[in-house]
């Protein structure tokens, strides 16, 4: 099989019920509702070979989890073709899902009221899980994750990060080939985070799975994806490598210098954007087509003691895209 993942032209639309405020609102939204359609996604496409692991932003609001769960079968589409490993998701045979595992970090798939270990046993004899293979995949996670000592604990007792890492047990035992992440890291701390990292990282090498994943953390995906797809508004604004996103957004560099004397110092918004001035610190942006010229003005003009030249964060950037300049700027 050539690609893991097919999304051609996919629309899903949501039907809500709309109502006015007041008591007023709640009686005429009862007896006559009003419905508004959401375009949650508006024909997207793109497709993922074996083995990628693709990061998947957008703001708030975007399409993201529509899409991971029309991929994982959720979801029906309003319209358009969706093809996992082969496979309809909507069907959801057996097969399929024994292939496939969603992970959602804001939500559980475990029992609360149980320890982990509990929700092991009822994936292992839902999907069918040979008794070998179970220990063999369970020892390999647990250490994976180091989570032995809080698989017999009361899901509920556990803290975020360590329910978290048993909550990647429980939805990778069956060993899917193909991941939907969404959101794996969220109210993690940095050094869960880290670990949440390795291990997608990790599981992404020894198993060749396919990966689809989503965070609002640009270190999950500088440190994770080499190929971005950017969603906004329910369209795809961007896909392709992470570094050449940045380059192509990244439109300013930022100087930063040490003065040794703050005599004219107000002068120095002539060079470039003031990001910062406390003297003997100044920080400007400037364009990055003019950062030689600036430089140069800034060493000819003030007492300058230290000057260092930075890309722009990928926060920045990644901002910028959002805001739809890359629908103006044409991306295909
Ligand atoms: N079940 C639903 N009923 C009605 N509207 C929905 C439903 N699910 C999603 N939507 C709408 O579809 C759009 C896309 O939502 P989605 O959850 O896919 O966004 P997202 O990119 O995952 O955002 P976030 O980053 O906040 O998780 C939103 O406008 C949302 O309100
Ligand atoms: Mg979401």
């Amino acid at each position: 099989m050539d690609r893991a993942i097919v999304v051609d032209h996919l629309v899903r639309d949501f039907v809500v019920t709309e109502k006015e405020s007041g008591l007023k609102g709640t009686f005429s939204s009862i007896f006559s509702p009003k419905k508004k359609a959401v375009h949650a996604l508006k024909s997207i496409s793109f497709s993922i070979q074996p083995g990628e692991l693709v990061g998947f932003i957008g703001p708030n609001g975007a399409g993201k989890t529509t899409t991971m769960k029309s991929l994982s079968g959720l979801l029906y589409p309003t319209a358009g073709f969706v093809q996992v490993l082969g496979f309809d998701p909507w069907d959801r045979k057996n097969e399929f899902l024994k292939q496939i595992a969603f992970v959602m970090g804001q939500k559980s798939q475990l029992w609360w009221d149980l320890p982990a270990i509990d929700t092991f046993e009822l994936n292992k004899a839902i999907y069918e899980i040979p008794d070998r293979q179970y220990e063999e995949t369970l020892n390999e996670l647990t250490d994976l994750l180091d989570a032995k000592k809080y698989l017999n604990i009361q899901v509920r007792r556990l803290s975020l990060g360590q329910r978290m890492r048993v909550e990647l047990i429980a939805a990778l035992l069956h060993k899917p080939k193909i991941l939907f992440l969404d959101e794996p890291t969220i109210g993690l701390d940095v050094v869960a985070q880290a670990r949440m990292r390795d291990f997608i990282y990790d599981y992404n090498r020894k198993y060749e799975a396919t990966i689809l994943l989503t965070s609002h953390d640009m270190d999950d995906l500088v440190n994770l994806a080499r190929r971005v797809i950017v969603i906004n508004e329910g369209k795809i604004i961007f896909d392709g490598l992470l570094d050449e996103l940045t380059n192509r957004f990244a439109k300013e560099k930022i100087i930063k210098a040490t003065l040794s004397d703050e005599k004219n110092i107000a002068d120095i918004e002539k060079i470039g954007k003031v990001k910062k001035l406390a003297f003997p610190e100044v920080i400007l942006t400037v364009p990055r087509s003019a950062v030689a010229l600036a430089a140069s003005e800034l060493l000819q003009n003030f007492p300058v003691e230290d000057l260092t030249i930075e890309e722009e964060s990928i926060e920045d950037i990644i901002r910028r895209v959002f805001k739809g300049e890359g629908v103006k700027t044409k991306l295909f």
